[in-house]
């Protein structure tokens, strides 16, 4: 099976991700990690003044972007998590949008900043390519992504419980790599890990980042509280905590067009 074409439903994720937009920055802790790590990878370079925040969210990154006096387009697939960015004023432009088929013109980017939001991409091939096409000759891409491995203990305990499928699938770090290779590009991997003292506010979280919907089928069964509690008993602990591992890929690409 290729694992680097999925098929997502668009439609499906910008209401999963709308849905989430006003609680959103509360509870997206991972996402400020590692899109700080991602401002730093970029700011490591000399970069110009044109910025694409590519599946932008609540715009949090774009408005980090804008205070260094850059100048930034927020482009996301969700209009409430654009309508989000736009009443904090986060950017200079908004577009709602797909990543995988940019509506801008070829070379118009200086750099191109993307965090958590290609793993919610058909192809990531495409999107790198998309991102490559409207960077300049000497510019820079940066992103960030989920690889496999990622939630894998909320998904051991889920295959104690039933058989569905309840949580996405990510892609392995060789084919990230080769989603790179075509291009100068450095990868870092970093694994980051949340500890809940309960399993309601961990499932909550992963609510609260719209991160509930699935590539593939659907997540079928009512979270009762029988299966809530055979979830909880089938979960790994770590020092009595339940922890949530996450393997995180930083990429960064360079334009030598
Ligand atoms: C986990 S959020 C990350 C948001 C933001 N980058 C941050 O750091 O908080 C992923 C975002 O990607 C957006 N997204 C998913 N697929 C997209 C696509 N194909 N094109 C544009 N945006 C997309 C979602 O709507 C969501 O706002």
């Amino acid at each position: 099976m290729d694992l680097t074409v999925k098929s997502v439903d668009k439609q499906a994720i910008a209401n999963a991700f709308g849905r989430a937009a006003s609680k959103y920055d509360s509870v997206a802790k991972l996402q400020q990690q590692t899109g700080e790590y991602l401002m730093e990878l970029a700011q490591a370079e000399d970069i110009g003044n044109r910025v694409l925040d590519a599946g932008c969210g609540t715009g949090s990154f774009s408005a980090r972007w804008k205070c260094q006096g850059k100048q930034v387009i927020a482009l996301d697939l969700a209009e409430g998590m654009l309508r989000h960015a736009q009443e904090q004023h986060a950017a200079d432009y908004y577009l709602q949008g797909d990543m995988e088929h940019l509506g801008l013109a070829e070379n118009s980017m200086d750099l191109c900043f993307s965090n958590l939001a290609v793993q919610w991409c058909n192809d990531l091939p495409s999107a790198i390519q998309e991102f490559y096409r409207v960077t300049r000759p000497g510019g820079l891409i940066v992103f960030s992504t989920l690889a496999q491995g990622s939630l894998h203990e909320l998904k051991t305990a889920w295959e104690q419980v039933d058989d569905y499928q309840h949580i996405n699938q990510f892609l392995p770090m060789q084919t990230i790599l080769q989603a790179c290779t075509p291009y100068r590009h450095k990868l870092i991997t970093r694994q980051y890990c949340q500890y809940y003292p309960q399993l309601l506010p961990l499932l909550n979280s992963l609510k609260g980042i719209g991160a509930t919907h699935l590539h593939h089928g659907r997540q079928r069964g009512l979270m009762t509280r029988k299966r809530l509690s055979a979830l909880a008993e089938a979960y790994p602990r770590n020092n009595g905590s339940f922890s949530l591992s996450y393997q995180i890929v930083f990429g960064v690409i360079d334009c030598d067009k």
